[in-house]
Order: structure tokens, then sequence, then C-alpha cells
């Protein structure tokens, strides 16, 4: 008997989480000039969807749509096409194939909720199945880590405790869903930019670990002690960029946030409320005060990229 040809699906859609660092520890540069982190990342229901489509020639093509798609390169400045040509050179380097990506952005671009991280790390996922690439989940990982340091997470999803440059990653308990309010912001920081005025203002931790308690209370499923334990060592700086942003979070406590921080390099600041229906009453007092450019409520853990279509 013939052996039955399975067809390769010739599109493939995937969603994909933005992160919020809960945590976010940071150390001297390196020689490399990364720098070492303790960071806890939570994947929050904020996604982009990439879709995937099969093409007749060996071209890489790349369209976006939504939140601030237009802002961005549709070539190979782009993470989301480099983790295409990535994983072809890695692993079907001589079958000629070739993919059109979609990305529908939810997330904000250059918002630190790492957007283009999670776009690369969509595209990992969805051309290795449109490809039929023989890819574990550790070796889309390592291929991950390659294109940015907060791709890794992107692929993994929930609440992890990242070191290194925050690509070495182990899951972490979490019970419980926690509710946010995010406000984004006008203008986007630029990471490299942050880090160097954080290195400029001299504050690189000397320990780089989790702030005490805050596993606990995640483990726990207890809003309130993990707001006391929330920390953001690149705060300052992107404060310090934009100095605006301190009305933002000082709005964001006075309008009933449990607390509230800047998400990685900013400039979204995310506000953690007690529970869903709190963190509808914080976004609709933010958003009538007229803060930020937009404000949603996002919970979090989600899965990391998934396929859905
Ligand atoms: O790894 P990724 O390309 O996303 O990082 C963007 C930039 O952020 C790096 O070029 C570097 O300037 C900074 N960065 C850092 N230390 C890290 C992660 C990122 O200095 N651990």
């Amino acid at each position: 008997m013939a052996t039955p040809i399975v067809p390769v699906s010739p599109r493939v859609r995937v969603r994909v989480p933005a992160k919020i660092n809960l945590a976010l520890v940071v150390g001297a540069p390196r020689g490399d000039g990364y720098h070492p982190l303790a960071s806890v990342f939570q994947a929050v229901s904020l996604c982009d969807e990439v879709t995937a489509t099969l093409v007749d020639s060996d071209e890489i093509t790349l369209a976006m749509t939504g939140e601030g798609a237009e802002e961005l390169p549709v070539d190979e400045r782009n993470l989301a096409y480099r983790a295409a040509a990535l994983l072809r050179d890695t692993f079907v380097p001589d079958e000629g194939l070739g993919v059109q990506l979609e990305i529908r952005k939810g997330i904000p671009v250059a918002g630190g909720m790492a957007g283009g991280s999670a776009d690369a790390a969509a595209a990992l996922l969805a051309c290795s199945v449109l490809w039929d690439v023989d890819a574990d989940p550790d070796e889309l990982h390592e291929l991950g880590a390659e294109l940015g340091s907060d791709v890794p997470f992107a692929l993994l999803g929930g609440l992890a405790l990242g070191t290194g440059r925050g690509e070495q990653l182990v899951p972490c308990l979490s019970r419980g869903r926690y509710h946010w309010v995010v406000v984004l912001s006008d203008e986007g920081l630029s990471t490299p930019a942050v880090f160097r005025r954080y290195d400029q203002l001299g504050l690189a931790a000397r320990t780089l670990e989790p702030p005490a308690g805050m596993l606990a209370a995640l483990a726990a499923g207890d809003p309130r002690a993990l707001a006391a334990t929330l920390r953001n060592d690149l705060q300052a700086a992107a404060l310090d960029l934009r100095p605006d942003l301190a009305d933002t979070l000082d709005a964001g406590r006075e309008a009933g946030a449990l607390a509230g921080i800047v998400s990685g390099s900013g400039p979204t600041c995310a506000f953690l409320a007690a529970d869903e229906s709190d963190a509808v009453d914080v976004a609709g007092r933010l958003t009538a005060a007229g803060v930020g450019r937009l404000v949603r409520v996002v919970a979090g853990p989600v899965p990391g990229a998934r396929i859905v279509g």
C-alpha cells in the first residue's frame, strides 16, 4: 500500500503574548555589552498575531497592520523577517522555501513589552510548522536567544525567572490570575538608550536575585503581596529620559492600583489591580483623566506563542 501523503498546511496562524517584567534586577554590563539580569517575566493577554503563508518562490515578505505598524521596517531589519531567515538557514537551507508573513500588532511598538521579540517567536513557530522543519522546542529556544534576549520567553509564556541576559529561563509556579492596567505612551523608548542611561546613573545591582517574597506571593496567588515586591531597576533610567512617566505612575496609584511600575525599558506603565473589576475601574479613571495615549486592561499569566489556525 502506498504511504499516504500528508499535505503540509499552506497557512499557519500563531498568537503570541506581550510580557511584563514583575522584577527586572540589572547588574553591570558584561564584556559583550549585555547586562546580566534576574528577571521575573509574566506573559499577559495583549497579543500579536502572525500568519505565515507558503509561497511559490524562496522570497520572505512581510506586511504589518495594527498598533504602530507603520513605524516598522518590513525587510531584514525586522526581527520577524530575521527569524524566518535564520530558521531556514539553520534547518532547510537548500529547499528553496519562502514565506509571506502577515503581522497584526496589538502589542505596542518600542513599549517595553517585547513586541518585536514576540513577533520573532511567532515567526519561528509558524515557519517551523509551515516548512515542516524538524526542530524541537529547545532548538527553537536557542534560535530565539540568537535573535534577542526576550524571544525565548515569548515562546515559553506563563511565568518564568530569566537569568543570563534574560534568555535562560526557569518556569515558576503561579496561582491565580493577575489583572493589570497598562498605559501606552505616545512615543517609544529605545531599549539600548535606557540601558546606557542606567550605566551612566551607576545603578548596577550587586546581587542578581528576584525580590524577597515575590515568588512566594506568586505561588500563593496573592496580588497584594505581589504588589509590595514589584521592582524594575531600569525605571529610574526610563524616568530620567522621560520625566513625564512619573506623573503617569502617580496617576495610576491615585486611580486605585495596588502598585505601578514602568514595564521593562518603558515607556509603557503597568499597574497591578486587586482583581478584574478594580482593574476596569482604574482603567476607566485613567482614561477619563486623559493619561497616556491608550489604556488597556490585561491579565496574566497566559501561554506563550501558540498555533491558533
Ligand atoms: O537582546 P536584545 O537584542 O533584545 O537587546 C536589545 C538591546 O538591549 C541590546 O542591544 C542591549 O543594548 C540591551 N540589553 C542589555 N542587556 C540585556 C538585554 C538587552 O544591555 N540583558
